[in-house]
């Protein structure tokens, strides 16, 4: 796919997390690998934030969990120090200087006559036995928030076309399938009206996620939340968003086979 991807000619590659399902960060030196044999491996060409399958690890936490050892801050502690491994190993995705790599980040690029921002934040939330227990629920920190909210922030993106980017689905309930409706809250993005309106109020217009394994658009106040689905159970299908410099832009899901 990434092969075929230089091949026709995209500008910048988003992968919006779980790259790998091991939370095993040696695991992700088998993408990173990947994208420098392409010649991807560059802040001007690719971004990836993390999904919780890259920062948790249900059996680790099980294990501790087991020992009667639930302390909270532990398992924050456990997402934070792979989420920093994460921004050590993707650094030249992260940051274009020597400056600390980490999450949340913005990213200004120009293409041409028209200049394209993101803002990424990690929605992963530490895993817990009554309220995460499947590690699958997502929440943007207060923090985060807040630092987006800097007016060196919206200054820095004044004059772009933004997207947004979280690994968690605004929308997950809502589906048909009684199996998806079961799992439901499990999946949730549980402070997603707050990264709407954070999102918002920087101008985006378009939110890239993952997570829920569908390829799917649709829109909320407003934005237009597009899951780019998954590599696993789709591995010809990707999404492709074209800007064009008056601001428009399109979308589509293409079939490398067709
Ligand atoms: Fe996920």
């Amino acid at each position: 796919m990434l092969a075929e991807f230089v091949r026709r000619g995209y500008d910048h590659v988003v992968m919006t997390g779980d790259l790998i399902d091991t939370a095993v960060p040696a695991d992700w030196a088998i993408i990173r690998d990947a994208l420098v044999r392409h010649g991807l491996f560059e802040w001007n060409r690719t971004t990836v934030i993390p999904g919780n399958h890259d920062l948790i690890d249900l059996e680790e936490e099980m294990r501790f969990y087991h020992a009667l050892n639930p302390a909270e801050n532990a398992r924050l502690r456990r997402v934070r120090d792979r989420l920093a491994r994460f921004s050590e190993i993707f650094r030249p995705l992260i940051a274009d200087n020597d400056a600390n790599a980490g999450l949340p980040f913005i990213k200004v690029m120009r293409f041409g006559d028209i200049s394209i921002a993101f803002v990424a934040v990690s929605s992963v939330l530490p895993w817990s036995g009554a309220d995460n227990p499947l590690g699958a629920r997502g929440s943007v920190s207060r923090e985060t928030l807040r630092a987006l909210l800097d007016q060196q922030v919206v200054q820095a993106l004044d004059g772009s076309f933004v997207m947004g980017m979280c690994h968690h689905a605004y929308r997950v309930y809502g589906t048909d399938a009684l199996v998806d409706q079961a799992f439901d809250w499990t999946m949730e993005f549980k402070n997603r009206d707050e990264f709407l309106k954070v999102m918002k109020s920087l101008g985006v217009g378009i939110v890239l996620h993952g997570h829920f394994h569908r390829f799917q658009v649709y829109r909320a106040d407003d934005v237009t939340f597009i899951n780019g689905g998954s590599f696993k159970y789709a591995s010809e299908r990707y999404g492709e968003v074209v800007v064009n410099e008056d601001g428009s832009w399109s979308h589509r899901f293409v079939n490398l086979n067709r």
